[in-house]
């Protein structure tokens, strides 16, 4: 904002220069003047124009235009009319005849534009001034002095014109003949039209004719010259006197045509060309001037004409020195422009560079301050950048404490856990154990060693993460290596009789590695997929160098319950918990595991599919190149198994708790429980324990709990008695009742130990009754003995499939109403094509989920294979039973197409209907 101000002063400042140099007091108001000029064709007129340019050189305010009119009245009118349509500040005029010219002079004048009438006059007195000799009195001078010459006796004769009309020759006339008129003594016998007649014969022949002619008067020097040289001819000079007017000097012009002694005497008639613009000057400056400017005239004769020329040479040597002097004046006033330019460049520099100076120095100052201000920001940046310096070191220290701390705590958690471990293998390995505490044992067991691995393992993390663990690489058999360590899991493949195979493509592999890394990869690998591979199913380890001989290539395959993709995406993430149920999250191991791998510039991917398998391939560089010296270890020692380790990673799969829901699933979880319990440490450790075979679905209170019961319909539910909302015993009534529950095993869990609230609990018809605090195996092996008898009756319902079903007795009325209603509802739809699964939710009022779900957990069957089923079961007995052709058999179970029937006959009892209606026919 300063910064423009400064600018816009500075531009102000210019401006007003640049003003005040144009506005010099030297520059007047400029004027135009307007000359109409009735000839410039003669010396009268010549000098009358040199005289106005010299006068007109004391005023260069003034613009002169003239127009020379050529004699010619007409054009003269056209001229001034231009010089009004040009609207000239002021009109000169001097008119060729008075007649014609006054109507276009006063127009003039009307218009407001001042008029000067110079040398002859118009026929109006409407003019602004009038600067000229008084014509007239030329005239009396001329006849006073013929008089005189001719004393007072003798004859004359007038050349008249030159124009005619104009009011000089028409005033010089009257002039001369009133003068005459008053001297009887002289005649005045002719007078020659100039203008009009061929004067010069006429005179010739006038003056032969009248030899007593004395005296010529000619109107102007001109016609005088003329008419002397007609005397001459006729030579008569001598006798005649010629008087003329105008008295030009000049060679000759009137006073050197006296002076030679050719005109008797000429009438002095002043141009007035230097008063005319001395006037006009005066009007146009509105000041004071003469309305009637009159000229002096005088007599030009043999006694003054010697002073006359004298003083015309003088006058002219004068006028040569003012012509010169001008001239100076006009180069002086060239050089006085030429250096006041200098000066005001000179001036606008200077008030340039002052103001550049002033904007320079408030730069500076500003500068100054900005300098000012950021030394203090840097201050300020420095003390921070100390600060920072402060904190990280602080934080460096920090950070070196927890990692001391997250040591030393690991250390000092192996060591107890040691102290644990040995005396309980001991107890373990006694034959005096007791074999019911041998179990609880191996659970001790096996939990003090998950914490021990969990111990290394977050101990070998913070190394990592601390930058504190370096590869130690040694060159060794690989396949030798891997070897080891897949051995350690034979026992645990052999007892889940899992197919376990180790393909070692390449006996000698020599890669670099660093052994107590790579062992704890595969041991983490390898007893994930232990963990997660069903018992029957296969793991595969393959050792091998790729294509490129470039890298060797570890890759380990199982066929268990894989990762769904976003598990799979999370794989090697710290603790990730997939919210995918059946894997168990990460823990430590997978990230480790990568980080490890990473050490030794390898890779490690994992290719995994829900409930097909997973494999994992680990890429380790062959050679040592990709090497750092640090990173190799100089005495290369052979590897022995770390039996610890390998039993931290084995020992809980060896031990796992034999699931019989496992060998009944497909895929480990395929039962829900719905636990409805308030209390939060019982539930959630419920929730631990159970979760590990069974999906978990919480409640904290009895409305949730029924709820939830009738949205995903579980398996099995778990409910305390004492709930907050519905009670346990209520839930049940309400459940058990319900054709859409009633198939779903309750275990009522309660602190009420009384015989009256299980006897209560039973005739609800809930399926068990535990005591708190109650023993989890127990509970467990509740939950899987009732998932054996929902097997078993689902077996019992749909073994007797279909009609038999409905003579089986079940105890559980409300299933085998469902039953008998859902097979009812088939039965009388069986020939209808287009039955399916909505016209029995229809029927029956509950939803397809609900439906789907109560046919599986009751018939153990998937609605439509039922509906299926049905048809071929009614098919095969009409088949046996009844005499009708196999399209009316068909068309009776529902299908419209034989050939279509007779697939479905042939894919479900292994013999078409035709083969089975003639083996029937057979027996
Ligand atoms: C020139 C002239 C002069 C004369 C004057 C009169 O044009 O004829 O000789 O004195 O004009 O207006």
């Amino acid at each position: 904002m300063k910064n423009r101000l400064i600018i816009y002063s500075f531009l102000i400042g210019l401006f007003a220069l640049g003003l005040s140099a144009c506005n010099s007091p030297a520059e007047k108001k400029k004027f135009t003047i307007g000359f109409s000029q009735c000839t410039l064709g003669d010396s009268w007129r010549k000098t009358m124009q040199k005289e106005m340019e010299r006068e007109l050189a004391f005023h260069p305010e003034i613009n002169f235009i003239i127009k020379d009119a050529n004699l010619s009245s007409e054009k003269q009118i056209e001229q001034i009319q231009e010089l009004i349509d040009q609207k000239v500040d002021l009109l000169l005029v001097s008119p060729n005849q008075a007649k014609p010219i006054t109507a276009i002079v006063e127009k003039a004048y009307r218009e407001g534009i001042p008029v000067i009438i110079i040398d002859r006059r118009t026929l109006s007195n409407n003019y602004t001034a009038f600067v000229g000799a008084d014509n007239y009195k030329v005239g009396l001078n001329a006849g006073a002095f013929a008089n005189a010459l001719l004393k007072g006796n003798g004859n004359v004769v007038e050349l008249e014109g030159d124009p005619a009309g104009s009011s000089a020759t028409i005033d010089r006339h009257n002039g001369f003949t009133d003068f005459i008129k008053q001297h009887p003594g002289i005649k005045y016998l002719r007078h020659f039209n100039v203008d009009t007649e061929p004067w010069q014969e006429q005179l010739t022949e006038f003056l032969k004719t009248n030899p007593n002619i004395q005296l010529i008067f000619a109107t102007n020097d001109r016609l005088a010259f003329s008419a002397y040289n007609v005397c001459k001819k006729m030579g008569v000079e001598q006798k005649i006197s010629v008087v003329g007017v105008d008295g030009l000097p000049g060679d000759n012009e009137g006073i050197d045509l006296v002076d030679k002694g050719m005109l008797k005497a000429t009438i002095l008639y002043p141009t007035g060309g230097a008063e005319a613009i001395q006037t006009a000057a005066n009007i146009l400056e509105n000041k004071p001037y003469e309305k009637e400017y009159n000229l002096a005239t005088t007599i030009i004769d043999s006694t003054n004409v010697r002073i006359m020329k004298l003083q015309n040479q003088k006058l002219s040597a004068l006028q040569h020195d003012i012509e010169r002097s001008q001239q100076k004046i006009d180069e002086q006033k060239i050089i006085t422009r030429n250096q006041t330019n200098i000066i005001y460049t000179i001036s606008i520099s200077l008030a340039l560079a002052l103001i550049m100076g002033l904007i320079l120095f408030y730069y500076l100052k500003e500068n100054k301050k900005i300098n000012a201000r950021l030394a203090l920001q840097n201050e300020e940046i420095l003390s921070q950048r100390n600060q920072l310096i402060e904190l990280d070191k602080i934080a460096k220290e920090a950070t070196e404490a927890k990692f001391h701390f997250y040591t030393n705590i690991s250390h000092e958690l192996r060591t107890p856990l040691t102290l644990i471990l040995g005396p309980l293998e001991d107890i373990l390995s006694s034959p005096k154990l007791q074999f019911s505490i041998k179990a609880p044992l191996e659970m001790v067991k096996k939990n003090t060693l998950r914490l021990l691995r969990l111990v290394n393992q977050l101990m070998d993390f913070r190394k990592i993460e601390h930058a504190k663990m370096h590869l130690r690489a040694s060159e060794n058999n690989l396949s030798a290596f891997v070897t080891e360590i897949t051995n350690a899991f034979t026992e645990t493949a052999t007892k889940k009789h899992i197919s376990y195979r180790v393909d070692i493509r390449e006996a000698d592999l020599k890669v670099w590695f660093d052994v107590n890394m790579l062992d704890k990869v595969l041991f983490n690998i390898l007893s994930n997929a232990f963990k997660y591979t069903n018992d029957r199913g296969s793991i595969t380890v393959t050792v091998y160098k790729d294509s490129s001989q470039t890298k060797a290539i570890i890759l380990i395959e199982d066929s268990g319950v894989g990762m769904g993709p976003e598990t799979l995406e999370h794989a090697f993430e710290l603790f990730y918990q997939g919210n995918e149920g059946t894997f168990k999250g990460t823990g430590l191991g997978l990230a480790l595991s990568k980080e490890l791998v990473t050490l030794h510039h390898g890779t490690i991917n994992v290719k995994s599919e829900k409930w097909k398998g997973t494999r994992f391939e680990i890429t380790l560089p062959l050679g040592k190149a990709h090497l750092e010296e640090n990173e190799i270890e100089k005495e290369s020692n052979p590897y022995y198994l770390n039996y610890e380790e390998a039993k931290i990673y084995t020992n809980e799969l060896e031990n796992q708790p034999k699931s019989s829901t496992e060998n009944i699933a497909t895929g480990g979880k395929d039962y829900s429980i719905l636990l409805i319990e308030d209390n939060n440490e019982i539930r959630s450790f419920l929730k631990d324990q159970l979760s590990k075979n069974y999906e978990i679905i919480e409640a904290e209170n009895g409305n949730t709990g029924l709820n939830l019961a009738y949205e995903i319909v579980p398996d099995i539910i778990i409910s305390d008695i004492m709930l907050p909302g519905k009670d346990g015993m209520a839930i049940t009534e309400t459940l058990k009742n319900d054709l859409r529950t009633s198939h779903i095993p309750i275990i009522i869990l309660t602190a009420k130990g009384s015989m009256e609230h299980q006897i209560e609990g039973l005739r609800l018809n809930a399926d068990a009754y535990i005591v708190k605090p109650f023993n989890l195996q127990y509970l467990e092996e509740t939950i899987r003995s009732q998932i054996r008898n929902r097997e078993t009756l689902k077996d019992h319902y749909s073994s007797e499939l279909p009609s038999e079903g409905q003579k089986a007795s079940s105890t559980k009325k409300i299933d085998r109403k469902f039953v008998s209603e859902f097979s009812a509802i088939i039965e009388s739809n069986i020939g209808n094509e287009n039955f399916g699964v909505d016209d029995i939710c229809k029927e029956i009022g509950i939803s397809r989920v609900q439906l789907y779900r109560k046919v599986k957990a009751v018939l153990g069957y998937n609605v439509n294979d039922y509906i299926l089923t049905v048809r071929m079961q009614k098919a095969k007995y009409l088949l046996l039973n009844e005499d009708l052709s196999i399209s009316e058999i068909s068309y009776k179970v529902g299908f419209s197409s034989q050939a279509y029937f007779s697939t479905v006959f042939k894919s479900k009892f292994g013999v078409t209907p035709k083969a089975f209606k003639e083996k029937k026919t057979d027996n």
